[in-house]
């Protein structure tokens, strides 16, 4: 079966996405909705969406949209069709209804529903319709959200499902996992009850809501919004319907009952307006005190709002035993939710999946853990973790497990594709090396380097790693979110406030060192970004022999946002990119000029498509839908490059003076027009200095190295003052800009 033409139905928060996602992969689509005006809407939507729903903005128009009385007959030309309507089943019941009778013959029919089962929805149809008839489950926003659920029960034609499984992993990217009909499929089943659990112990242990989300957050690889800034992203009033469905669901015996009761001070929040982000606020909410916007928390006891308080755990990396070996609050909350996490997650396998391994990914995938239930286990030790466990009798997974004791019960990762994934690939590394920062796994022809610091942020280990596998051909990449946020600004203003520059200095020139050695080492290099390859992450890339590039990232050099300048050859290698440029060969201010706007302005892109034009990236980069592809066309790439020979070295002439005088022109034009201060003229002439070539000429050829120096003494003409550092401290702080 192929799919070559989609209609979505219903075109709001869901049905939008899904058809900008289609659209993302030149995959035809029509949005109906009742209405075109609604449907219309929804476009704009998706055009204004931050972060963009779409790969490239220009395909808006490439979205087909109509209303469900007028252009129904498309219908009837789709080879599948999403219903992704209001979550009412008298709705959805009418809308199959319409959509039995006029599809082509074996269409496949899918709902996006959050909750409500197969067997109810499609109650009213024949044999031969339930066969073509499955949930397929979307999470918000869908083109960053990894995972896909497809529901089926067994009236489903397993082939078809297989073939739609195929098409949402390859073309659309999704990771696909095939689960049965039962409520909350996988993600939502254990990460709503996750959710629960961590609030109803705060609660319980008093804790505050800033402490639970401490907890709760980076120490045990959940993102940093923990449970009660999921709570108010997702709607407090969402939650609350999401709950109540699952309480209709699930028998009266499943735990999950247990958590979901009301909360009295969740209704209180539901009926004044506090719903969350969307709304007034919820947990959390922004409140203005003399014209500062000023963050407060809710106190779970009281319901009165104060300040924010910052809870500091000491703790920036996963570390489960460290966490629940604490003899503090904090460690007997973390034991208590994990624990309890693990009990029931275990105590559905094998009823809602055999695959215990597929809950692990659907959390990875649909709530961006970084481990699963299962792996939390391997993480503690199973001896250990019977060790502290109290009861769990009716689950015959821990009983199993309890008499077994298998440390090694786990086996393979990611089960659900046939993908040769990173996740998988980890586990068959002959030896793997490890500093506080990065790790090297070593294979028999090639190694991979995966960043393990928060956000991926760079410093001297990562460099250490990268500088010591290049012994092979090199495959950067990870598993994380995000491919490198750029240097971390923490250690550097570390030695900042100890006035201790020289150890910034060492640090920049081993980053310039570890760069150029990528770019000219014997061995080929290949880069497979995917989220933030930004600063000191994009010079990675930059300086990389090949890209494979996952489509949603987000590129660029932003070191002008702190008050610096990128130093680890990104100024360099902009600069080449643009200098082999036709306009380039016939004006030698063209690819200066370039650049200095587009570091000037920190531009990113969010896109292949949009990087390209930047020329962050080159249109002979791989560009890749799903992520979980690209380590193997990583190795691709170096099995096609076993006669590899490094680049050339680069050589610029560069106009010098005149041009550093005509860029210092345009940084007093946007001081008097106010739109950069007095440090962004700083800041700016010092990037003019490097771009112009500094004290040069232009039949004067520089070298790279002159180039790595000319940037190293204006970051370290920056890195020295106040007002670079102000910049630094107020984005370490508040994660915003600083204009000074
Ligand atoms: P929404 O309320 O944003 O959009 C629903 C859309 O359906 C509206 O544009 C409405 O005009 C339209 N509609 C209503 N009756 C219709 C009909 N008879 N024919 C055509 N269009 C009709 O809802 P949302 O959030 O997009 O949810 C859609 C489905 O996806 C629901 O089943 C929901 O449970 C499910 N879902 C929602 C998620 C979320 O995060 N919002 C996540 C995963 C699933």
């Amino acid at each position: 079966m192929e799919i070559k033409n989609v209609v979505v139905i219903g075109s709001g928060t869901m049905g939008s996405g899904i058809a900008a996602h289609l659209c993302n992969a030149n995959v035809p689509v029509t949005l109906l909705d009742l209405t075109t005006e609604i449907s219309s809407s929804a476009r704009d939507r998706i055009f204004n969406s931050k972060p963009p729903l779409l790969i490239d903005k220009s395909k808006i128009n490439k979205i087909e949209i109509g209303n469900i009385s007028d252009n129904f007959d498309v219908v009837s030309k789709a080879d599948w069709i999403v219903e992704a309507v209001v979550e009412r089943i008298d709705v959805k019941h009418e809308i199959y209804k319409k959509i039995f009778s006029k599809r082509k013959e074996g269409a496949i029919v899918s709902s996006n529903t959050s909750s409500i089962p197969i067997k109810i929805l499609s109650k009213n149809l024949n044999a031969s319709e339930k066969k073509d008839f499955c949930i397929t489950h979307f999470f918000n926003p869908v083109r960053y959200m990894g995972l896909l659920e497809i529901v089926k029960n067994e009236n489903n034609d397993l082939n078809k499902i297989n073939s739609l499984k195929n098409f949402c992993e390859i073309q659309l990217g999704k990771g696909a996992i095939i689960c049965n009909d039962t409520p909350g499929f996988l993600g939502n089943r254990v990460g709503v009850y996750a959710m629960q659990i961590a609030m109803t112990e705060a609660f319980k242990m008093d804790l505050s809501i800033e402490e639970a989300d401490a907890v709760f957050g980076r120490p045990m690889g959940i993102p940093k919004t923990g449970v009660f800034g999921l709570y108010d992203l997702i709607g407090i009033d969402l939650m609350a319907d999401v709950l109540k469905s699952f309480i209709k669901e699930l028998p009266k015996s499943d735990k999950f009952q247990i958590v979901a009761k009301e909360i009295p001070l969740i209704n209180k929040l539901i009926e004044s307006g506090y719903t969350g982000r969307k709304g007034k606020g919820g947990f959390y909410r922004m409140n203005k005190a003399n014209g500062k916007k000023i963050l407060e928390a809710i106190n779970l006891e009281t319901g009165e709002y104060s300040p924010v308080k910052k809870i500091d755990l000491k703790l920036d990396t996963i570390n489960l035993i460290k966490l629940i070996d604490r003899k503090d609050k904090y460690g007997e909350y973390a034991w208590s939710v994990i624990s309890q996490i693990i009990k029931y997650a275990s105590s559905l396998v094998p009823g809602i999946t055999k695959k215990f391994n597929d809950i692990d990914e659907a959390m990875r995938l649909g709530f961006n853990w970084a481990i699963g239930p299962f792996e939390m286990l391997k993480e503690i030790g199973v001896s250990n973790f019977f060790k502290r466990i109290d009861d769990f009798k009716d689950n015959n997974f821990l009983i199993e497990l309890s008499k077994t004791k298998d440390e090694n019960f786990y086996g393979d990762r990611q089960l659900y594709t046939e993908i040769e994934t990173l996740g998988k690939a980890k586990t068959k590394a002959i030896k793997i090396d490890k500093n506080r920062s990065a790790e090297i796994y070593r294979f028999e022809k090639y190694n991979i380097v995966e960043f393990t610091t928060k956000a991926n942020a760079l410093d001297y280990d990562s460099m250490d790693a990268l500088k010591k596998a290049t012994d092979k051909p090199l495959i950067i990449i990870n598993e994380s979110m995000q491919f490198s946020a750029g240097v971390n600004l923490t250690y550097t203003m570390n030695f900042a406030d100890k006035n201790d520059f020289k150890s910034i200095e060492k640090f920049i020139k081993y980053f310039q060192e570890t760069c150029k050695h990528l770019k000219y080492s014997k061995y080929p290099v290949v880069s497979a970004p995917s989220g933030l390859t930004l600063g000191g992450g994009f010079e990675v890339l930059v300086q990389s022999n090949f890209v494979a590039s996952h489509t949603n990232i987000v590129i660029g050099l932003v070191e002008t946002i702190v008050g610096l300048i990128p130093a680890g050859g990104g100024c360099k290698e902009m600069l080449w990119r643009w200098a082999n440029t036709t306009e380039a060969k016939n004006n030698p201010d063209f690819a200066p000029l370039k650049v200095f706007d587009i570091i000037g302005y920190a531009k990113t892109a969010t896109s292949p498509v949009e990087a390209e034009p930047l020329k962050y990236l080159n249109p002979e980069d791989k560009k890749i839908m799903n992520r979980n592809s690209l380590l193997s066309t990583s190795k691709k790439i170096i099995e096609e490059n076993n006669n590899f020979k490094p680049p050339e070295e680069c050589k610029f002439n560069l106009p010098g003076k005149p041009l550093k005088e005509k860029m210092i022109k345009i940084l007093e034009k946007l001081y008097n027009e106010k739109i950069i201060f007095d440090h962004g003229v700083d800041v700016g002439t010092e990037l003019a200095n490097v771009l112009s070539g500094g004290d040069t000429t232009i039949e004067k050829t520089l070298s790279e190295n002159d180039l790595y120096n000319l940037e190293l003494n204006s970051f370290m003409k920056l890195i020295e003052t106040k007002k670079t550092q102000e910049r630094i401290k107020h984005t370490l702080a508040t994660g915003k800009p600083l204009f000074n």
